[in-house]
């Protein structure tokens, strides 16, 4: 896999060794048993050149004419052997990915908040198959490189990616702490949805904070619920049947989190309410989505009777 844009970047360090290393590594298919499976989809992807390209405004690859019938039905059956498509959508050659979630919705109630991020170097973290990184491109980023563990959103990655070889965005196979050394390089980071996954939220604001230059800005978005300064809520158990929900803060103990991590200028910029129209069940992820999760009865409240999803982003500076 080409690291042009990483190489330049990270000029050759001990940190662009260990991102080779780790995806290297974890490519390998006895890591996981559905790989074969994923590299013959990819390998069944048309040739085909796109003569539009739209990351600005959405994830639109090529146009209708850049391709035949038969090409694209072609490419729609291999993007679909990469099913379940969580995070998008995308569209390719006319082949619409209505993915489970809108993350362009997110990418739209955030963007206005941010520092421009015209010539910068983003890392976002827990990217998916990385919807947002392309987006982060389509808004001028020089390099923007995703980290997230799962196997299978890379692969969706790399299937998009075949078609943008020169944009400068990259997604590892890895964790947050698999990368995570000192980098303090980037100059914005990026953490959505991740941070009620982990369990120690201080741990990983530190992580974060650690992969920015001095002066760089973090974007942090989260489940938060309402509550005093000071205020969490740990499921018992599940949270909207998520099993690894360790902390949801409210919004006034997530700027002290940050704020006692040592970011400067916190602010809470943005809170919504997930919609089962923003998170729903499509032809490309079929499984349960939001409105399983919610009570039937009262759909404020998840299954277990805890708050629906309600979502935060914050920003901060590294100082
Ligand atoms: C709820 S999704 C959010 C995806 C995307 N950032 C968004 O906002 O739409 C959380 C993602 O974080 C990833 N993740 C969980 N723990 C992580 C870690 N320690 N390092 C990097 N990614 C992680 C998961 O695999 C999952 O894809």
């Amino acid at each position: 896999m080409p690291y042009r844009h990483l190489d330049s970047f990270l000029n050759n360090s001990a940190m662009a060794q260990l991102l080779r290393f780790s995806s290297d590594q974890w490519y390998d298919s006895r890591n996981n048993g559905d790989l074969p499976r994923w590299r013959q989809a990819y390998a069944s992807l048309p040739d085909i050149q796109p003569g539009e390209i739209d990351l600005l405004n959405a994830v639109r690859i090529g146009r209708v004419e850049d391709c035949s019938d038969s090409e694209r039905q072609q490419l729609e059956a291999a993007l679909r052997r990469l099913i379940p498509w969580r995070k998008g959508p995308f569209e390719l050659f006319g082949v619409l990915i209505d993915t489970e979630w809108r993350s362009d919705w997110k990418w739209e109630r955030l963007l206005p908040h941010l520092s421009p991020l015209e010539g910068r170097s983003i890392l976002d973290v827990g990217c998916g198959n990385g919807y947002h990184c392309f987006r982060m491109a389509g808004a001028g980023a020089r390099l923007a490189v995703g980290v997230d563990p799962q196997l299978a959103y890379a692969m969706q990655f790399q299937c998009i990616k075949r078609y943008l070889p020169d944009v400068p965005v990259y997604v590892l196979p890895a964790t947050l702490d698999q990368v995570s050394h000192e980098i303090r390089a980037f100059d914005t980071v990026f953490s959505m949805g991740v941070l009620y996954h982990r369990r120690s939220p201080i741990d990983h604001l530190l992580q974060l904070q650690s992969c920015l230059r001095r002066g760089g800005e973090l974007v942090l978005e989260t489940l938060v619920v309402d509550g005093p300064e000071g205020y969490s809520l740990t499921p018992r158990d599940r949270y909207g049947r998520m099993p690894n929900v360790w902390y949801i803060p409210s919004c006034d103990t997530t700027l002290r989190w940050l704020a006692r991590c040592g970011f400067k200028n916190c602010r809470l910029v943005d809170v919504s309410h997930t919609t089962v129209a923003e998170q729903r069940t499509t032809d490309w992820m079929r499984f349960q989505s939001l409105a399983d999760c919610l009570d039937p009865e009262n759909p404020s409240l998840t299954v277990e009777g805890y708050p629906g999803p309600k979502r935060a982003v914050f920003i901060a500076e590294n100082a």
